[in-house]
């Protein structure tokens, strides 16, 4: 059960990183880091089927995307990640491809493509395409190829096991209901591997010509003007091919033993040399290893690899019903932070598609405190140092919408969870009540535009409910009220925009013991900002070691502040942003 839930989030507790190895500094040093467009970002994470539907049909589509671009725009974020688009059967929402040149029908045409990606860069938005090459569907013609005949010149393409040998050495799936990551198929009496579900088989990366269909996949894209690429559960292209015995163990430190093979660095290179150096473009993976040393051979400039990851540390604090102490979430990032300070490129993020919603696992959604704290995280995410990654809907405070029966989700991982949780005689309540609050279903509802039925996402049944709270929390009534999440979030966007300091300069932790509060300054030269997170239902007072007449407030994520000479006293969930004159 439990590591059921290891599973279910994925990359997050399975890519589990344990940097032990390199314990830096938790204060950095004046950085001379190169200056890159893609490190001045701002992302907007958009999950197309829950963004807007044009044609009714209660699916997202790129059509929508365009209608809202003027949406995006007010934001003031300038790149936007749409997780994949593809021709896809859809087991696992588009990450399962059949066809890498073609859009999903759901979401419409190659000609509605190129007028988002047109439209957007009249805008001076950059697009990131997700890349899914770890595996493609099942029903990807290589496969279906692949599995006609043993010598078929794409038997390959993919990593297959003659029966005749006995059965392949036991790897578990991460998405599996029967949890084997090998599926026997009768048609040439061999299993072939899939670390995901059994519709998304593993492409044999040993193979050269898998590694230039995939080049060629990504020149076509970056022919067409994509910026970016997020290169998706990367770190698993590169296997032990013998697929040995694994240790007792081994689900612990999946990373170790599925990815960060042997030759990955070396595909890497290739494809760095083939497709990365030859457009004006970045690439970012997901997942940055197990230890600093593996994210740092994936990022730094000097190895000719990608240029950015993310790590998923972060993303394990707060990964159960317990909760988590801000001590852990500050010492994660001051950890990361500092192992980046000189070299190397990271992003910031606090949800995405595969977790929660951010204000439900790292605020407190109760009424009282939803936006307050919602703010407060976006103000976090904002100010770090790294690419900032704002999942759509977190900008309104959209939270998690904890179904309770098991026909309500729609994720194959919540399904097959269940599936295996009943299968193994495990806590089948138990496995709901974590499901209800750790669902990848949660981050995935419509985005809600007004009040109007469905939130205005869909004139008809919505792929996945509406969350009931839509009829306060949605962008007609936040657009005006002032003081709503989103305008707040316009702000602070602009402040980044506004201020090299916050994307470049040094990080240092103030007040490392105080439990409720996360204080940090950045700097670059003359200038340096102050930044007060409460992460706490509590008032919170710090004595700093300036005096506040010295230093100039220009964020406040609450009506009102309390300042007395040295002291500020913080409000629940209260984020205050000072430069020093
Ligand atoms: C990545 C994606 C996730 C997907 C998985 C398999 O972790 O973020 O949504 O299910 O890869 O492609």
């Amino acid at each position: 059960m439990k590591r059921f839930f290891i599973c279910l989030m994925v990359i997050i507790a399975l890519i589990a990183c344990n940097n032990e190895k390199k314990e830096p500094e938790t204060t950095s040093e004046t950085t001379d880091i190169q200056k890159k467009w893609w490190k001045e970002a701002v992302i907007y994470q958009i999950y197309p089927r829950s963004f807007k539907d044009t044609d009714g049909d209660g699916v997202g589509d790129l059509k929508g995307i365009i209608e809202k671009l003027d949406y995006i725009e007010s934001l003031g974020v300038n790149m936007v990640w749409l997780n994949p688009i593809y021709s896809s059967p859809n087991a696992d929402n588009g990450y399962d491809i059949s066809n890498y040149r073609e859009i999903m029908d759901e979401f419409g045409t190659m000609e509605d493509f190129d007028l988002m990606l047109n439209e957007m860069h009249k805008r001076d938005i950059k697009f990131v395409m997700d890349v899914v090459v770890n595996h493609s569907s099942d029903e990807h013609r290589w496969f279906q190829e692949s599995r006609k005949s043993r010598d078929n010149p794409y038997r390959d393409y993919y990593h297959w096991w003659p029966a005749e040998k006995g059965e392949p050495n036991y790897r578990y799936s991460l998405f599996d209901p029967k949890g084997d990551a090998w599926k026997y198929d009768s048609i040439t009496n061999s299993y072939y591997l899939h670390y995901f579900s059994q519709k998304q088989p593993d492409l044999n990366w040993e193979n050269p010509k898998v590694r230039q269909e995939v080049y060629d996949i990504m020149k076509f894209w970056a022919e067409k003007g994509v910026d970016g690429f997020r290169l998706d559960a990367f770190q698993f292209v590169s296997k032990d091919t013998s697929f040995p015995p694994l240790p007792e163990g081994y689900e612990k430190d999946v990373i170790k033993y599925y990815g960060m093979g042997p030759n990955l660095h070396k595909y890497l290179k290739e494809l760095n040399k083939e497709v990365l150096s030859q457009y004006d473009v970045f690439a970012v993976s997901e997942g940055a290893g197990s230890t600093f040393e593996d994210a740092h051979s994936l990022v730094d400039a000097d190895r000719n690899e990608l240029q950015m990851a993310y790590h998923f540390k972060g993303m394990d604090v707060g990964n159960s019903l317990e909760g988590y102490e801000l001590s852990e979430f500050k010492e994660v990032y001051t950890k990361w932070d500092s192992a980046f300070a000189k070299e190397g490129w990271l992003s910031i993020f606090l949800a995405n598609h595969d977790v929660p919603r951010m204000v439900s696992k790292f605020g407190n959604d109760s009424p009282e405190f939803r936006a307050a704290s919602s703010k407060m995280l976006n103000t976090f995410i904002l100010t770090m140092r790294g690419t900032p990654y704002c999942y759509y809907g977190d900008e309104l405070g959209m939270t998690n919408i904890a179904f309770d029966s098991i026909s309500q989700y729609q994720d194959i991982v919540a399904k097959n969870g269940y599936e295996k949780t009943i299968n193994e005689g495990g806590d089948i309540e138990q496995y709901m009540t974590e499901l209800k609050f750790l669902s990848r279903d949660n981050g995935r509802t419509p985005m809600q535009w007004d009040d109007s039925e469905h939130a205005g996402f869909t004139t008809g049944t919505p792929w996945l409910p509406v969350n009931e709270n839509y009829q306060k929390v949605n962008v007609e009534a936040e657009n005006n009220d002032p003081n709503s999440c989103l305008n707040y979030f316009r702000d602070i966007v602009k402040l980044r925009m506004d201020n090299p300091v916050l994307v470049y300069g040094d990080y240092e932790l103030l007040f490392t013991e105080n439990k409720n509060v996360y204080a940090y300054t950045r700097k670059l030269n003359e200038k340096k900002m102050l930044i007060l997170l409460n992460f706490s239902t509590e008032n919170t007072s710090i004595e700093i070691s300036e005096k506040l007449k010295d230093l100039k407030l220009v964020i406040n994520n609450l009506s009102d502040v309390e300042l007395e000479d040295s002291k500020v006293t913080l409000k629940p969930y209260q984020a205050l942003i000072f430069s020093y004159k």
